[in-house]
């Protein structure tokens, strides 16, 4: 399997009426669909990640949309069931506000097929970043199973081993939840791709070694002065890869940037229970993390590459959620 169809990724069946969701909690092991016939099961499914990612969260919530529309029940209540399952990835909000108008099974689809498009269209940007030989090093998954398709940062990294550009892949194993060693792992493993999952805490040695010429991430969401919020880890690395030279390039759709919030500390930080960390004792599990606008080197978009000041290089691109 070279890439995972974005209808396995998430779909609408309308006869049923049902949404389908490819349940990524028992990812690699085994590969079983969630069926949900409301969007209350569709905003459970976002709440306990069997579907993550941001834009594969605003891909789910327009489906439970349209599912609703098609059940003929109450939008409104659906709307706020949605909107309240993750705080954090604007590309929620934004699908609802998308959806608003025209809860239908066609708008819903046309927003998946958009946000797949985007994901093709940045990673050919990103790409250009790459040089021969390139040795990366990513975080968390934003691949296809995370953005409905393709991927963003994981994107890039399939369109940079088409061109010949990128050598291998370093995959933070992501800590609580494995984002990185299920399921960027599984994804490089169907596309060829040479990588290696490390222990988090292994990445300030091997930038030490000179075994890291870039990273790339996704975003959850990205102020409109640059600052990114993504998995929980990622400021760690942004700030490992100042110390030694290495840029950071955030790689996401514009339905990502949120113009509404001016800057990282603005941005609401999902918390998690705790027991995702210990269930011996009191854990604390913030899930997201802000990397100031100051330690990334480039956002890639599918509109193109854009650096700092990103006050100015965003704000004609931002989907103003
Ligand atoms: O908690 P998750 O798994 O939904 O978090 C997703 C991320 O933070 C990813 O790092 C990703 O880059 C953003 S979505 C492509």
């Amino acid at each position: 399997m070279q890439e995972l169809e974005p209808e396995r990724i998430a779909r609408l069946e309308e006869d049923g009426p049902r949404v389908v969701l490819l349940d990524q909690r028992l990812l690699p092991y085994e590969e079983v669909d969630l069926v949900c016939t409301t969007a209350a099961e569709v905003a459970d499914a976002i709440r306990t990640l069997a579907v993550r990612g941001a834009p594969a969260i605003g891909v789910a919530a327009a489906y439970g949309l349209a599912l609703t529309a098609l059940r003929g029940d109450d939008l409104a209540e659906a709307e706020r069931e949605l909107a309240s399952s993750r705080p954090t990835a604007v590309n929620l909000f934004w699908a609802l506000e998308q959806m608003r108008a025209d809860p239908t099974p066609e708008r819903a689809r046309a927003l998946h097929r958009e946000e797949v498009e985007r994901c093709h269209r940045m990673s050919a940007h990103a790409a250009e970043l790459f040089e021969p030989g390139t040795r990366a090093l990513t975080h968390c998954n934003a691949g296809g199973l995370a953005t409905g398709g393709y991927g963003s940062a994981v994107g890039a990294l399939r369109t940079a081993w088409e061109r010949g550009l990128l050598a291998s892949v370093l995959v933070d194993e992501t800590r609580p939840l494995l984002q990185g060693a299920r399921l960027t792992a599984w994804e490089l493993e169907h596309a060829g791709i040479p990588h290696a999952v490390i222990a988090d805490s292994a990445a300030a040695s091997l930038m030490a070694r000179g075994e890291v010429d870039l990273i790339v991430a996704g975003a959850d969401r990205i102020a409109a002065n640059g600052d990114t919020a993504n998995k929980i880890g990622t400021y760690s690395l942004a700030v490992l890869a100042a110390h030694h030279g290495i840029p950071l390039y955030i790689v996401a759709p514009s339905s990502t940037i949120d113009l509404a919030t001016a800057s990282g500390d603005d941005i609401p930080i999902e918390e998690r229970d705790g027991s995702e960390i210990s269930t011996r004792f009191t854990a604390r599990n913030p899930a997201f993390d802000v990397t100031p606008a100051a330690l990334i080197a480039a956002i890639v978009t599918e509109d193109g590459v854009h650096r700092p000041p990103y006050a100015e290089s965003l704000a004609p691109v931002g989907a103003a959620a």
